[in-house]
């Protein structure tokens, strides 16, 4: 078991939890604004139609008092578009089986996809594939944000063939339509498994009147083209007729129980809850991400039982390499202790993925790092090929990973430790998170230095007054593209979480990754030891 030093007592402590409590409400605020939806005129109008709105119907499918995962509430954060993209995705239980729903907002600019919410629709259609979870998609949207269409027209055509791998790998997809799903939209239904409509309100069809008009100059109306009742009758695009919305979520539920669905991962031993409080989480990260920390004291508040076996703790210390438990589920954990990777860190690594994937132990990476050691004598030393050695174990092992970026993850150090681009099955990071390809000051410098000697081998005199400007304008620049926000929004994670809630977000996420078998080891890359 492991022994918390952390002192509550402490000024240290009392700074860090109040710094965090001020990130923690800033996000409350971001995550406010994703609720909201397209604000109040368009909430009203929405209801005036007796509607529900998307996180309602949401509510309504599944189970009651069940958890739902959402993720990337902060999808368009930073952008022009609204903060949640106009979708909400997340993993929910609909008749005790997990399921990954969509659900379009058409409150906001008529539900119509942007950019973002195209990485948001494709994101969730890879959960969903990866971790063999049925698909639930609550339709109503004006299809392409036309305006940005050259960001999303020729991409987007992957929904519909993610929709049919779906299918093809035995997963269930279904689409529940409560309005419109025009043109690109009308192939959600067209190809899903299952397809509910809401009578007089689902509309489905390649082109709306308009459209017919100016192709063929033959003149229709909304319900003869595209109405749910012609779809359930005539076309036979529809399973099932609903009465109305609450109809259509309570069929859907019944899909959802019909499919008879079973999960192929392992059978969760019976939990502990950790020795130490959840809240002391609120006090570890140092504001100064320069101070390390100890990420024991993490995996004490996270681990059943605060139990840890921990492996080769005397040999490249800076990472902390041992196994535990999550709510009965066995994970390999990777924390960085001390900021930098050496070449002992990368080798110590490399053997511990390899022991996980020996054992089909899925791996969580705790991110606090600076990166890979530079200077002559790690140069030397190999530093190189040992981090190389230990991206290439990351990126051929085939157990799950899960990675929660609680501090730093600059340079190779987000690679190495499994950061977006190695595709764990799910990514969150803490408010205190920061990513880059080097840090602010750093990066400044660099540019600094790189400029004043091209200055120089020109001939020219460097002109300081504007060094000084550009460095604290590329500092600042740097600095506000680090942040989580800006990170979340860009969807280069699933989401920003509470630190309070790690082991809750870790166990749902285990669960639901048990819903399909853990993959056999496959073999890794040359390694160049
Ligand atoms: N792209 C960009 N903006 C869109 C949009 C789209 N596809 N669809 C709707 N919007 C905007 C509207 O311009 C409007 O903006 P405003 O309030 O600032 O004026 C807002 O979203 C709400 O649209 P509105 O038409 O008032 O909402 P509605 O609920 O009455 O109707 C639709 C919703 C989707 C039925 C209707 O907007 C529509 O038919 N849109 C175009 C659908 C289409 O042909 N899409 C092409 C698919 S490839």
């Amino acid at each position: 078991m492991i022994r918390s030093r952390l002192d509550p007592a402490s000024d240290d402590y009392r700074r860090r939890r109040e710094a965090m409590l001020a990130k923690l409400a800033d996000l409350d605020a971001e995550h406010a604004k994703a609720v909201a939806g397209g604000g109040e005129k368009y909430v009203e109008r929405h209801r005036g139609r007796g509607k529900l709105l998307a996180r309602e119907r949401i509510e309504l499918l599944v189970d009651a008092d069940s958890p739902f995962l959402e993720l990337s509430p902060l999808a368009a954060w930073g952008s022009e578009f609204q903060v949640g993209a106009g979708m909400v995705a997340g993993i929910g239980v609909i008749e005790g089986v997990e399921c990954v729903i969509t659900a379009n907002d058409p409150t906001v600019r008529g539900g119509a996809s942007n950019p973002w919410t195209l990485k948001k629709s494709l994101r969730a259609a890879d959960i969903a594939l990866q971790n063999r979870l049925p698909y639930v998609n609550l339709v109503e949207s004006g299809g392409a944000d036309l305006p940005t269409q050259k960001e999303i027209f020729i991409p987007g055509g992957r929904i519909f063939r993610d929709l049919t791998r779906l299918s093809a790998a035995g997963i269930p997809t279904v689409a529940l339509v409560f309005g419109n799903s025009t043109a690109g939209g009308a192939y959600v239904p067209g190809m899903s498994d299952y397809v509910v409509m809401v009578r007089e309100r689902a509309k489905v069809f390649l082109g709306g009147p308009p459209l017919v008009k100016m192709a063929t100059g033959e003149e229709s109306d909304d319900e003869s083209l595209g109405g749910a009742e012609m779809h359930a009758r005539v076309s036979g695009l529809a399973d099932h007729l609903a009465q109305d919305e609450h109809d259509a979520l309570r069929i859907g539920r019944r899909i959802v129980r019909s499919l008879n669905w079973h999960k192929q991962g392992i059978t969760p031993l019976p939990t502990q809850e950790p020795k130490y409080p959840a809240d002391e989480l609120l006090g570890i990260v140092p504001e100064d991400l320069k101070v390390p920390f100890d990420p024991r004291e993490v995996i004490a508040r996270v681990a059943d039982g605060s139990e840890f076996e921990e492996f080769k703790p005397l040999y490249g210390a800076s990472l902390v390499t041992g196994w535990a438990r999550i709510h009965g589920y066995p994970v390999g954990v990777l924390a960085n202790a001390q900021g930098v990777l050496f070449s002992e860190e990368s080798q110590k690594a490399t053997q511990f993925i390899q022991l996980a994937n020996q054992s089909r132990t899925p791996l969580l990476f705790l991110q606090n790092t600076t990166g890979y050691m530079v200077g002559k004598d790690y140069e030397q030393g190999g530093i190189i090929k040992h981090g190389a050695m230990m991206i290439n174990a990351v990126s051929n092992s085939t157990v799950p990973h899960l990675t929660i970026v609680m501090g730093a993850s600059y340079g190779a150090g987000n690679y190495g430790m499994c950061g977006r681009a190695y595709d764990p099955r799910f990514l969150f990071s803490w408010p205190s998170a920061k990513s880059a390809v080097m840090g602010p000051a750093q990066l400044a410098g660099v540019l600094s230095i790189v400029g004043r000697a091209s200055a120089q081998a020109r001939g020219q005199v460097y002109d300081e007054e504007a060094d000084a400007a550009m460095r604290a304008m590329v500092e600042a620049q740097i600095e506000a593209e680090s942040l989580p926000f800006f990170l979340s929004g860009r969807l280069y994670d699933d989401g920003v979480i509470d630190p309070r809630d790690t082991r809750t977000v870790l166990g749902m996420c285990l669960s639901a990754i048990n819903s399909a078998p853990v993959p056999p080891a496959a073999g890794f890359g040359v390694f160049r030891p």
